[in-house]
């Protein structure tokens, strides 16, 4: 998806032009990939765009900050007022927030603790990242692990996992299939390159436990909220690989692939190789929240005060 670009890009609490948001090539992140990043997304209900879970995707990034020993000098809201900022400024919903943290241009070496801290929140267009319209998707298990436990921390949304996270995506991609699914150090599901894995056996949904190398998603958080608010009995727990083989139903969960529905997995049919129920049950009470059509019964919705309609 080629990049629309915007107006104004929040940087450092104030607004600049999307094209002046430059680094040096001898910004430490350029070098040692050190950036923490978060995934937003608006929705344009008709009452107006609403931001999903922007507190909790703020507080993901400080943690991540935290993480990384990165002191980041805005609090939680002050990030959600930019968030707000920048779709309010720009006039585009629904899109994407692409809030970023990053080690800026200061000394050469490793050592990062010496590179200036620059605080970055960018809004752009974006639609379906995965699967056509709600159709299923065909991935496969990937022949790249997840990373291990102590090496690099996978509860903090760094840019630098996603090299891992490329190297999943491009295997699937060239073998045919829309994603991949990683199995962790011990050969127990993780997740995909930018997704938590969901399956349903014998009535109970179950996802990898965040032992397993997982990103704490915030999809993934709404999704157990939801389905215990629905009565649907959830556990994590660790998943062997055949279990997705033999699922009666599998989806993934993300800001960006939302909840997408898995028809294959390694050319293995899932049940009949169609969306299953509780994977449609969940659906469409996440889009009724999120669109405007169900009430926004556990507060996922921020506002944003647009000066007028607007659309992509
Ligand atoms: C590796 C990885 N796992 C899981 C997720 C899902 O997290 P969330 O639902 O917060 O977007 C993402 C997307 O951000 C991701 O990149």
């Amino acid at each position: 998806m080629a990049i629309n670009k915007t107006e104004k890009i929040w940087h450092n609490g104030k607004l600049i032009n999307w094209d002046d948001a430059t680094l040096h090539v001898m910004s430490h992140v350029v070098n040692y990939g050190s950036s923490i990043f978060e995934g937003v997304r608006c929705y344009a209900p008709p009452k107006g765009p609403a931001i999903f879970r922007a507190p909790e995707h703020a507080q993901r990034l400080l943690d991540s900050a935290k993480i990384y020993r990165m002191d980041v000098e805005f609090s939680r809201d002050e990030l959600v007022a930019a968030f707000v900022d920048v779709v309010r400024v720009n006039q585009v919903a629904p899109c994407y927030i692409r809030p970023i943290v990053l080690r800026g241009y200061g000394q050469v070496g490793v050592n990062p603790l010496n590179s200036p801290i620059e605080v970055y929140v960018v809004n752009y267009e974006w639609g379906k990242y995965l699967g056509h319209g709600g159709d299923g998707v065909d991935v496969c298990i990937s022949s790249w692990t997840r990373l291990a436990p102590n090496t690099m921390p996978a509860m903090a949304k760094s840019g630098a996992n996603y090299m891992n996270s490329q190297l999943i995506k491009m295997e699937a991609i060239l073998n045919g299939f829309a994603e991949g699914i990683a199995l962790d150090a011990n050969g127990y599901v993780s997740e995909g390159s930018g997704e938590n894995v969901f399956l349903v056996r014998k009535g109970c949904l179950m996802t990898a436990p965040l032992g397993n190398s997982v990103l704490p998603g915030i999809t993934r958080e709404s999704v157990i909220q939801l389905a215990r608010d629905m009565g649907i009995q959830v556990v994590e727990q660790m998943i062997p690989r055949e279990m997705l083989y033999i699922a009666d139903e599998v989806f993934f969960t993300g800001t960006a692939a939302e909840i997408t529905p898995i028809w294959t997995i390694d050319k293995i049919r899932i049940a009949d190789g169609t969306t299953g129920p509780i994977t449609k049950a969940l659906r469409d009470e996440f889009y009724g929240i999120v669109n405007g059509t169900a009430p926004d019964r556990f507060g996922w919705l921020t506002p944003v005060p647009m000066r007028q309609p607007v659309g992509v």
